[in-house]
């Protein structure tokens, strides 16, 4: 099967919190596919080694340690990937925290305008620095990192799920107002992938078992799944999507 319309060949694609985890698997996937990449984490160090691997992959690779609650880490991740670059075909907002577990009531109020900086208003930021560039190209593709948390309420992750509806609504009012100008504006929304991020759910035996209990498929995800719907979003196989919010839960009904 010819399987060119997966090809990134030319492009260059800026992936946040590309370090590790689902965005690293990301990175090396649109590597793979044929893209230069532009890595952003706080950690230069561990951003490196990503680097290292695309390099010897044949592609491009620039790290920019960048906090992304920081406005100008984001303004100046933008400016270094374009004066590297000269332009961004595509942005993965992934890079994302929760730092606290518990009910709404419960939360404090510098928690949450925390995990809403750095989720929701993070991403908010970077889009609208990109999406500008990606206007005046005339050509784009979005792809936000959300959670099926964003979708259905999840017990004990509240203000991560508010964060997270609100990636998908950016999703979609972007995908509006971007379509004219051909930029796709979609996500992926997993529930438990393998990663740092979710460990203390994967590792927990008895939660499993529970969740396994509602989750056809009956076991988490891996990076690589979400890297794949990522690379699918990406690129010309999903031409006619957009405004989409994509959510891999191995069928998951709760
Ligand atoms: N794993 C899951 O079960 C799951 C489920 C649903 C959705 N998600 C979403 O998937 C995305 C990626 O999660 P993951 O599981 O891959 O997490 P992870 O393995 O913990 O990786 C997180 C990445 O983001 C970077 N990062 C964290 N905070 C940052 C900040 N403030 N500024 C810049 N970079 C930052 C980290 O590098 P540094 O530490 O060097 O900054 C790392 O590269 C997130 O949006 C998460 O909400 C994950």
């Amino acid at each position: 099967m010819d399987c060119s319309f997966l090809s990134q060949e030319g492009k260059v694609a800026l992936v946040t919190g590309g370090s590790r985890g689902i965005g690293k698997a990301i990175a090396l996937a649109f590597a793979d596919a044929g893209a230069d990449l532009v890595l952003a984490s706080r950690k230069l160090e561990t951003l490196e080694k990503v680097a290292d691997e695309i390099r010897a992959m044949g592609r491009k690779a620039l790290c920019v340690p960048t906090h992304v609650k920081k406005i100008p880490d984001l303004e100046n991740l933008v400016e270094k990937a374009m004066a590297e670059f000269g332009r961004i075909d595509i942005l993965v907002n992934n890079a994302a925290t929760n730092p606290a577990m518990g009910h709404v009531v419960d939360t404090e109020e510098g928690v949450f305008d925390h995990i809403i900086a750095t989720n929701l208003k993070g991403y908010f930021m970077l889009s609208k620095l990109v999406g500008k560039i990606m206007r005046d190209q005339k050509s784009g593709n979005i792809v936000n990192i959300s959670s099926a948390g964003g979708v259905s309420p999840v017990e004990g992750l509240g203000p991560y799920c508010i964060s997270k509806a609100g990636i998908n609504m950016l999703t979609k009012q972007m995908a509006l107002e971007l379509g004219p100008s051909n930029v796709r504006v979609n996500a992926i929304a997993p529930r438990i992938v393998k990663t740092d991020f979710s460990k203390a759910l994967w590792t927990n035996d008895k939660l499993m078992e529970m969740e396994f209990k509602f989750t056809p498929l009956k076991c988490v995800a891996t990076p690589e799944e979400m890297a794949q719907a990522a690379l699918y979003l990406a690129s010309s196989a999903s031409n006619y999507m957009t405004g989409h919010i994509l959510v891999i839960n191995g069928g998951a009904f709760f």
